[in-house]
């Protein structure tokens, strides 16, 4: 790994084992892109990419008259001279111009990397990774603009994010700053977005590039599970096996925007940053403004090392605290036993019966606080109802870990019910236009969180009520999407801050409790998967993927999450069934094959299944501890896709590949046709391996595949809906 300055050419290569990423001081001072992809070897010059002829009806640069940036591919475009395509970035000047230049003045180049002032994004050692911070400056904007990139040591990957600086003396306001821009030179690609809805989110869709924008966003307030903020732009023959693709995955929570622009010289251009709609950031004398993230990835042989890219580094380098790195403990949640009627005894009574399981962990859900009973009433009043907890929430901590449980429960910070004696004190304190109605989310307002003395005001109320107890674990929800967003506590210039600002009050105040609370394992949540995102994983370790609890639904969420985040952040439980969402009925066998990849935990009354029931789920615990390491921070390969078959499968593979856990599920039968063969990934070609008591070298299996009727045989039934297996692979 190495970034090289060529003081001649005025070119910059960032490099290691996989990739090189080639930036270059352009004739008119700004930054072109000069390559991105598999590694070539380091050359003097690379200016022979820079394109210099003039071509009819072309702006050009006023000093160097064969340049013009529209034919040139660039780092962080501005609008307003000679490149006419989509701008990375706008500032409004003290006259009103928009029309920027930035020019490159210094670089340094250290490292290890630096952190991100309130936001999330990835760190890295000294040894890790290497930093390129390029200085560019607009003199009579009187600014100046950061560039930063850091290349790591053992990833195919560009970290990438801007700053913004007001040098002079006079206001200035940004109405755009995205977190990065990549020109590629030609448009034969296809965007795979991550797109759905509540308890359907993170499902692939496949889009033809072209001409024109093709873009995903969000102004929801959060990434939301309508698009997520990651995407990938892959050569239309790229399969999860083989093929070129670049990852952009966006380490931020709210608003975003990623876009691929095609021009009509057959450039494409791929943007990702914050939503510039609803967002204006005003600077004034002296102030800096710093994007998030992007993590841009590279691969040459496939989807399933993109994704496996992003597993290690988010898992090594974005995932903090005591849980890094750790296999999780595996749960029982209330929620859908009881939903809110419960008493401390009826928890009592499905925690007892966890216990004799083999769980490990007990969460409360939501309805302990307040007046909250249903949800019209009690959130933003963080104290404990003492008919459902008589001996709050430290009494019942103490019985449960008395039971040999650690212990956790539900938050929902963000929120405020009109009915709560928080609200009645403090009506400013919620996001709502003056003098218009205030929409409602699951009959609840959205609190204020860019306002430090909301954010202090629930720090407070929290601190106590955790603080007083033993607490191992902490849901975070957030139900309800931001509309009407206005700030009693900002002036109306700075009206456009907002959006931004309480994703920072969001941040901080997750900071703050992990400060005080190291130990504490935080799991995000939004309505299920609406905020699953690389930010949210810097705080939170895992995150409840989706309220749709459907093991073959569950299918294909878990299939879309796994293109961009780890296994170990995937909330998965074994529910009840029929299913609460979809009616279904599935074994509990199926839904535990399902569920064991990811954190894994139970989501039902374990005092409500039959004994044969419950010795399997004794079983399935059993099986979850002793490979849990594995099937959380294995090599994760998607082997069969959901999306174009009545079947699929995937697998995880150990480090050394002498173990290997394969899980193939039927979602539809398909009567009078031959069980067929299931190739596998990722195994040593010449290890011998045992499975089922038989032994294949890892050619045969990767190969020819698992003969499916094996499993046939065992009593799996293909013909059969929603049948499933899972099989453990060891090395001879
Ligand atoms: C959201 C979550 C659920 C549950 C409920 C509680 O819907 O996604 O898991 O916590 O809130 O109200």
């Amino acid at each position: 790994m190495n970034i090289i300055w060529n003081k001649t050419s005025r070119q910059f290569h960032l490099y290691n084992d996989q990739i090189s990423y080639i930036i270059a001081v352009a004739p008119s001072g700004e930054l072109s892109n000069i390559y991105f992809g598999k590694r070539i070897r380091e050359r003097d010059d690379f200016s022979y990419v820079i394109f210099r002829n003039g071509m009819p009806n072309i702006a050009v640069d006023a000093d160097t008259e064969s340049y013009s940036m529209e034919l040139n591919r660039q780092e962080y475009p501005s609008f307003g001279t000679t490149d006419f395509g989509a701008s990375a970035f706008e500032v409004e000047q003290s006259n009103g111009s928009r029309v920027s230049s930035f020019v490159y003045k210094s670089h340094s180049i250290f490292p290890g990397k630096r952190a991100i002032t309130g936001l999330p994004a990835t760190y890295a050692a000294e040894d890790e990774a290497k930093t390129l911070e390029v200085e560019l400056v607009d003199e009579q904007a009187q600014m100046t603009l950061l560039l930063s990139y850091t290349i790591f040591e053992k990833y195919p990957v560009v970290a990438r994010h801007a700053e913004f600086k007001n040098t002079g003396s006079t206001k200035v306001k940004l109405t755009k700053a995205l977190s990065c821009c990549i020109d590629l030179p030609d448009q034969d690609y296809e965007m795979v977005q991550f797109a759905g809805a509540w308890a359907r989110e993170r499902i692939p869709e496949v889009r033809k590039l072209t001409g024109g924008t093709t873009s995903i966003e969000s102004k929801r307030g959060v990434s939301s599970a309508n698009f997520n903020p990651f995407m990938i732009i892959k050569r239309p023959n790229t399969d999860d096996f083989a093929g070129d693709a670049f990852g952009f995955s966006f380490v931020y929570s709210g608003n975003f925007l990623a876009a691929a622009e095609g021009n009509t010289y057959g450039r494409l251009r791929i943007l990702m940053g914050i939503n510039p709609e609803r967002f204006t950031w005003v600077l004034k004398e002296g102030e800096t403004f710093e994007t998030p993230e992007v993590v841009i990835a590279y691969t040459s042989t496939g989807l399933n090392s993109l994704s496996q890219t992003y597993h290690r580094l988010y898992n090594n380098n974005l995932v903090r605290g005591k849980w890094k790195n750790k296999p999780r403990p595996i749960l029982n949640n209330n929620w859908e036993a009881t939903f809110m009627d419960f008493t401390e005894d009826s928890i009592l009574k499905i925690a007892a019966k966890a216990k004799e399981a083999g769980v490990e962990l007990f969460v409360l859900d939501d309805g302990w606080f307040g007046e909250r009973n249903d949800d019209f009433a009690g959130l933003g009043d963080w104290v404990e109802n003492p008919a459902k907890l008589p001996q709050g929430m430290a009494g019942l901590a103490r019985k449960i870990e008395a039971m040999g449980l650690k212990f956790g429960f539900w938050i929902e910070p963000e929120m405020v019910n009109p009915n709560s004696n928080l609200f009645r004190r403090h009506p400013e304190w919620v996001l709502a236009v003056p003098g218009r109605k205030s929409s409602l989310g699951r009959h609840q307002l959205v609190l204020d969180f860019s306002r430090e003395e909301v954010v202090d005001y629930i720090y407070n109320m929290l601190y106590k009520v955790i603080n007083g107890a033993s607490i191992s674990y902490i849901k975070w929800d957030m139900n309800r999407p931001l509309t009407e967003v206005f700030s009693n506590g900002c002036p109306a210039q700075e009206q456009g801050m907002v959006y931004h600002k309480y994703i920072l009050g969001v941040y901080s105040l997750y900071s703050r409790l992990i400060e005080a609370f190291p130990d504490i394992l935080f799991e995000s949540c939004s309505s299920g998967g609406n905020r699953f995102d690389a930010g949210m994983l810097y705080y939170a370790p895992q995150a409840w993927c989706s309220d749709n609890t459907d093991a073959i639904d569950r299918l294909r969420i878990q299939y879309g999450s796994s293109y961009g985040y780890p296994i170990v952040s995937i909330g998965s439980h074994v529910s009840a069934v029929p299913n609460q969402q979809t009616g279904r009925t599935t074994s509990i066998a199926t839904r535990a094959n399902v569920a064991y990849f990811g954190t894994f935990g139970y989501e039902l009354d374990l005092n409500e299944i039959s004994d044969k029931e419950f010795d399997e789920v004794k079983s399935q615990i059993e099986f979850m501890k002793e490979h849990r390491e594995l099937i959380q921070y294995g090599d994760f390969y998607r082997l069969r896709s959901p999306f174009e078959t009545d079947q699929t499968a995937w697998m995880v593979v150990s480090e050394d590949r002498k173990r290997a856990i394969v899980g193939f599920y039927c979602m539809r039968s398909n009567v009078n046709t031959l069980p067929g063969f299931l190739k596998l990934a990722g195994l040593d070609p010449d290890t011998l391996y045992r499975m089922e008591g038989k032994e294949y070298y890892g050619d045969e299996l990767m190969n020819m595949g698992i003969t499916l009727s094996e499993f046939y045989k065992k009593g799996f039934t293909i013909s059969e809906d929603f049948a499933s297996f899972v099989t453990v692979i060891d090395a001879i």
